[in-house]
């Protein structure tokens, strides 16, 4: 049996002054209604006719878009029957996320090919060294061709003894490198922090607006998130210790909170300390973006302060160097150090020798905090144009936060439906709403990450996307003038 679902639930709008090309367009749209699933399993296309004379395109775009889906294994063409969404759709399109939450991989910064403009998550494409890298991967490969043992589940160990040096200069830490596991990145480092300390069942609390990959980790691994304000001074401690007074763990981000980019004041860290000594509770510093604060050196970590012995510190290379290199690392405080190197012993495995072996070099050899240094110039840069760039479009509301830049929405407008829509013309803001987990109704927004800002065409880029807020809340029967401060439609 086949499912029919009117085609009018997938909405379809065409941008034909953007780069994409409509037959992109169309097969971009198609591809997100299948994976969202507004479009299931053996639904029926309309017809190249029917569908090319309601877009107002000719019928070659309409069959070419759908011919590319052929092509990719969505859609097949059933004769008579029409053009169908296939029964079995391909591996990689994922279909929601955890809990229903009807969020994809994609809607956050895990899709891959190459970074979109305003794309959040991901460094700066076309900064990356990537002739060195080459060069170090390639010597590592070779050093590590030869080891046909397994490697240290911990890491290797050099690389564990880099990292040591450079938390104690770069972020105050000093620990020895048996302290130091290397992961595949934060959400391995948290996967082996909340099996080490078993907190199944249990309370944590997490930053309200907060990163969600650590809502949905907590979910799937059990444990109830407790969704705990943030303001101007970060985590509200107070309201922690008011919300849930005897979580197993908090779990924040003190250097650049995720994602308004506000340091956690010197009176809650204390607090925060102060209250997992008293409880005998866990904090995991998420300490991704902690080493490019725009505004000057961020100050030490959590885990270098006094009576930090509860503090599992979490780092990782993919903010900073790239996603791709696949590697992290976290501070085991001693109380728990055994338990961690564990975890990592018997229920993960350790990133890629050659890899690892190519980030000694990287950081030996002087080539990350060069390269950190010149990213903190050019992510600079690149926010400061897209600020003027928004102001001069007559955009007032518009708001550093850490490398974004929110441009605000009014409540309860769909966010994610719009940075979907955005997508299929490849621009990839992403849609604040999903990082509020508390009772509150979840503030509206774009984050406009700066990475990825093209200094020569940011005008024409915000200015697309402005023309695609600009209809979106014409739909939905709204005066962007009013919602978001703009002057003028641009
Ligand atoms: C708050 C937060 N923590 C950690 C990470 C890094 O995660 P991973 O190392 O798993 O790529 C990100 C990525 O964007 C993030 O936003």
């Amino acid at each position: 049996m086949t499912t029919q679902v009117p085609w009018q639930t997938c909405e379809l709008t065409l941008d034909r002054a953007g780069p994409a090309t409509l037959v992109d367009q169309i097969a971009g749209h198609i591809e997100a209604a299948i994976a969202q699933r507004v479009l299931p399993p053996g639904a029926r296309l309309p017809s190249w006719r029917d569908l090319a004379s309601q877009l107002g395109v000719a019928r070659g775009t309409v069959r070419a878009a759908y011919e590319k889906l052929i092509d990719r294994g969505l859609l097949h063409a059933a004769g008579s029957a029409g053009t169908r969404v296939v029964a079995r759709l391909p591996a990689g399109l994922h279909a929601v996320a955890a809990d229903g939450a009807g969020l994809l991989p994609e809607d956050y910064h895990f899709r891959s090919g190459s970074a979109l403009v305003f794309q959040m998550g991901v460094p700066a494409h076309d900064a990356f060294p990537a002739t060195l890298w080459a060069r170090l991967h390639r010597q590592a490969v070779q050093a590590t061709s030869l080891q046909s043992a397994y490697s240290d589940p911990r890491g290797l160990p050099e690389l564990r003894a880099a990292i040591a040096s450079h938390l104690a200069i770069a972020r105050g830490i000093t620990c020895s490198p048996e302290q130091v596991i290397v992961t595949s990145g934060y959400r391995d480092g948290l996967g082996i922090a909340l099996r080490a300390i078993g907190a199944g069942g249990k309370q944590a609390w997490i930053e309200d607006p907060g990163y969600p990959v650590t809502r949905f980790a907590l979910e799937l691994s059990g444990i109830h998130p407790v969704a705990v304000p943030v303001d101007d001074a970060g985590l509200v401690v107070e309201r922690g210790c008011e919300l849930a007074p005897h979580a197993a763990l908090a779990i924040v981000t003190p250097g650049q909170q995720a994602p308004r980019g506000v340091l956690l004041a010197p009176h809650r860290r204390q607090a925060l300390i102060a209250w997992a000594a008293r409880n005998r509770s866990w904090i995991i510093e998420d300490d991704y973006l902690a080493e490019l604060h725009l505004a000057g050196r961020s100050p030490d970590a959590m885990a270098a302060d006094e009576g930090a012995e509860r503090v599992i510190h979490i780092g990782t290379f993919s903010k900073t160097i790239a996603p791709m290199v696949g590697i992290g690392f976290l501070v085991a405080p001693l109380p728990l150090a055994r338990r961690l190197i564990d975890v990592a012993t018997w229920l993960t495995a350790p990133p890629n020798p050659a890899a690892q072996c190519a980030l000694v070099s990287f950081l030996r050899e002087g080539h990350y905090l060069r390269h950190l240094r010149r990213m903190r110039r050019l992510y600079g840069q690149r926010r400061e144009r897209l600020l003027q760039t928004l102001a001069g479009l007559g955009v007032e509301q518009a708001a550093p936060a850490a490398l974004s830049v929110l441009l605000p929405l009014p409540d309860g407008f769909d966010d994610q439906h719009l940075a979907r829509a955005a997508r299929a013309h490849g621009l990839g803001p992403a849609p604040l709403s999903p990082w509020f987990a508390g009772a509150s109704q979840p503030r509206s927004g774009l984050m406009l990450a700066v990475a990825n800002v093209r200094e020569r065409q940011v005008e024409q880029d915000c200015r697309r996307l402005l023309g695609m807020i600009d209809g979106a809340l014409r739909q939905d029967g709204r005066l962007y003038e009013v919602a978001v401060g703009r002057q003028k439609p641009g």
